[in-house]
């Protein structure tokens, strides 16, 4: 029987090497180098949403670190999420990497992340950006931002989320689809501290004083905020900075035309949403899963994480390496747990269907 389990997991294996199984057919032998290795071998399987250069530098320092190998497979964040509960017992995945407090607290209720404990991940990674059940930690922070167009809004004018429903912002305000999870994540942190009654009312406000009906996404909010067609924006920080560190001149102009708002600085905060990650409750290299998630909190990598996609680090001390960023820091930010708004999303959608922001 060991030999069919080991064909089977190194038949897996193969088929996460290669991302496609229609393009190898199943009677092929396995690969005895294949670079997702069935148990025992010294490698980690990344199941990843975040796509970027940078990432691929770190695991190869981790590599190089530790010896122990990282296999990537990329997708989309919802997408891989079904990919890890239909492979089951039978995943090959070891840690999954996602975007939003919201997507890592439907990963935890689907029942793919397993609690581990880690005094590194613990002392390293703030009480609020983390499962309590250590589940999944935040690795990286991303504010959800107002900006504004610098000819028609001063910054004095502008204080809270809770004043973008004042009458005085009437058709002046644009920001993407109720059906993105930035949004679903942002009315999920208010509702965590107003309660369903009042959140209900700002977002009714909010909306009234749409220029539009939502649509786009972040970049579009900002590029046409620069251009005029609205005052405000509400939008993630990284595209912001990501346009401003931008080879591209027009990127760059587009940030010059704009200012950058963190609301709620005298009470409770910016919302931050974080990138993160844990360790898949079927993980067959589960001690190289910690290794790596320990790995990814050290000083180092802490900063190249987050400057692969301009966003904060999480760790106290790490440097963030981003001169644009850099003008905006320290901002308090609004510690209500990251699990917290994840639960809150849907009913933060359905708020937002019942107030009429499409
Ligand atoms: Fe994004």
């Amino acid at each position: 029987m060991k030999w069919i389990k080991y064909l089977f997991l190194a038949t897996a294996s193969l088929v996460l090497a290669i991302g496609c199984a229609s393009q190898q057919p199943p009677s092929e032998p396995a690969a005895q180098n294949s670079p997702a290795a069935p148990r025992g071998e010294n490698v980690v399987n990344l199941y990843s949403a975040r796509h970027y250069d940078t990432d691929r530098v770190l695991y190869d320092n981790f590599t190089k670190e530790t010896g122990i190998q990282v296999n990537l497979v990329e997708g989309k964040e919802d997408e891989l999420i079904e990919r890890i509960k239909s492979e089951a017992a039978n995943s090959p995945a070891d840690v999954f990497i996602t975007v939003d407090a919201g997507r890592l607290w439907r990963a935890q209720e689907a029942g793919i992340l397993q609690p581990i404990e880690s005094e590194i991940l613990e002392s390293k990674v703030p009480e609020y950006l983390r499962d309590p059940e250590g589940r999944w930690f935040g690795l990286s922070k991303r504010a959800r931002v107002i900006i504004y167009n610098q000819e028609k809004v001063d910054p004095a004018e502008l204080s809270t989320y809770e004043d973008l429903a004042n009458p005085k912002w009437k058709g002046r305000i644009i920001v993407r689809s109720s059906s993105n999870i930035y949004n679903q994540s942002l009315v999920g942190a208010i509702l965590a501290e107003k309660g369903a009654e009042q959140t209900e009312e700002w977002v009714k406000g909010l909306v009234a004083n749409f220029a539009r009906p939502p649509e786009g996404n972040d970049v579009s909010q900002i590029k046409s905020v620069a251009e005029g067609v609205a005052d405000l924006a509400i939008v993630n920080s990284y595209y912001v900075a990501r346009l401003a560190n931008s080879d591209d001149p027009e990127d760059r102009a587009v940030v010059e035309k704009i200012g950058l708002f963190f609301p709620n600085q005298g009470d409770r905060g910016t919302h931050v949403n974080i990138s993160g990650a844990g360790v898949v409750v079927t993980a067959p290299h589960k001690e190289n899963a910690i290794a790596f998630l320990e790995y990814l909190v050290t000083p180092e990598a802490q900063t190249i994480f987050a400057k692969g996609n301009n966003e904060f680090p999480v760790v106290e001390g790490a440097k963030l390496d981003n001169p644009f960023l850099e003008q905006y820091v320290p901002f308090k930010e609004d510690d209500v747990n990251a699990g917290v708004v994840g639960k809150n999303n849907a009913e933060a959608l359905q708020i937002m269907d019942r107030a009429g922001w499409k």
